[in-house]
């Protein structure tokens, strides 16, 4: 997370609202099945400009399923070392509607609405001489981009990828992975299934993640750099073996796709002993309470106000808005960029007041 506290310069105040983000409309080129629920789509910019990003990084798309406009988080799966088109690789949620509308409706020449790319959660900001990429099922896409982008670049790291699938037949990106491990003589892939698909058994490694198997691979494991990502309950148990074998907490980064469920919304403003503050929302021309440990999102949500949001952790930057006066405490989990907020931009799901304020909501 990372904590700011900003307002904007009172010399932009005077000069009205800072300029704006370029267009964030990518066409689709082309859409490519990856395994039975797990599609590939691949995303260039209208003009023929490069898109820089990191790799891990991700996108947020917002799309309109049967007239409701929802946003969701898609890693950049492709590498930047291509930056004029993004790959995008989506799985099938059971009754999820974005993923499901993105298989069933993204056809190549549509255009999609995107903000980012965003996210913290790369080998940029960790450069090392030796990787443990652990991934579960879809978690794989934002190891795939670094992985894709050390191969790509020929770095010369070392880096053992442990993959977990359901089944042989869940394996994304599975004679990518191959063809990676055999052409860059520092990358060791091992992929572990559960269980057998219907129509292939699985003769690799078995079973879920534990430590024997990751010290039989990566005996060295406490000296690398580790990056997860997967389901909850995948990331708890890494976390916990890592511990278990004394890695440094330091070197270990991870990203959920699960985001948990939106926070009830906390007491009312008046109820807490802490300072309150007037926050004029002044598109909607609203002005609503808001205490000090309550965040501008959930304030307005008490007043019966339902601003765009998606995620509510600070990742997807759905809820981004421009402070207009005032200063705001922000807790962010990289759905911001720097330059957003040097434009005075904030995410209301993740700042609280620090001052009376003015927003552009
Ligand atoms: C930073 C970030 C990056 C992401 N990158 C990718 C990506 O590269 N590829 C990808 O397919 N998804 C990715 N996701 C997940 C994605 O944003 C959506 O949550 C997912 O596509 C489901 O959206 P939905 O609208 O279909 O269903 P939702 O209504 O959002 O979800 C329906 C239910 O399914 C659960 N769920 C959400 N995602 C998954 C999943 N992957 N597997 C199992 N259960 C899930 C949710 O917790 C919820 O209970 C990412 C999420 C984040 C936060
Ligand atoms: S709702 Fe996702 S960043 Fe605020």
């Amino acid at each position: 997370m990372t904590t700011l506290v900003f307002g904007p310069s009172p010399v932009e105040v005077a000069h009205g609202e800072p300029r704006e983000e370029p267009d964030g409309t990518l066409v689709c080129a082309a859409v490519r099945d990856v395994t039975h629920d797990v599609r590939s789509f691949v995303l260039r910019p209208a003009q023929l400009t490069a898109y820089g990003f990191l790799p891990g990084q991700h996108l947020t798309l917002t799309v309109d399923v049967g007239g409701q406009v929802l946003s969701r988080c898609y890693t950049i799966a492709s590498s930047p070392c291509r930056p004029d088109e993004l790959t995008i690789t989506v799985k099938r949620v059971p009754g999820g509607p974005v993923s499901n509308w993105l298989h069933d409706h993204l056809r190549p020449g549509d255009a999609v609405v995107v903000d980012g790319p965003l996210g913290s959660f790369s080998t940029a900001h960790h450069p090392a001489e030796r990787y443990l990429f652990l991934s579960a099922g879809s978690g794989i896409t934002p190891l795939m981009s670094m992985l894709r982008t050390i191969h790509a670049a020929g770095e010369p790291v070392d880096v053992v990828f442990v993959h977990h699938a359901r089944t042989p037949a869940d394996i994304i990106f599975r004679d990518e992975l191959r063809v990676i491990e055999a052409d860059h003589p520092g990358v060791r892939v091992v992929v572990v299934c559960e269980g057998d698909a219907e129509h292939e058994q699985w003769t690799g490694p078995r079973g879920r993640v534990a430590l024997p198997m990751l010290l039989g691979v990566a005996p060295d494991l406490v000296d690398r750099e580790v990056f997860t990502c997967g389901p909850a309950p995948y990331m708890e148990a890494v976390r916990g073996l890592l511990t278990q074998a004394g890695a440094d907490p330091d070197r270990y980064h991870e990203e959920s796709f699960d985001l948990a469920p939106p926070a009830a919304p906390a007491a009312p403003a008046r109820s807490s002993s802490g300072a309150t503050y007037m926050v004029e929302l002044r598109r909607t021309g609203r002005t609503v309470e808001c205490d000090e440990h309550t965040t501008l999102l959930a304030a307005a949500a008490q007043s019966g106000l339902s601003l765009p949001s998606s995620c509510q952790e600070g990742m997807c930057g759905t809820c981004k808005t421009t402070l207009l006066s005032g200063r705001v405490a922000m807790e962010h989990a990289g759905g911001i960029r720097p330059r957003e907020i040097a434009q005075d931009k904030i995410l209301l799901c993740c700042s609280t007041p620090c001052d009376d304020l003015v927003l552009d909501a």
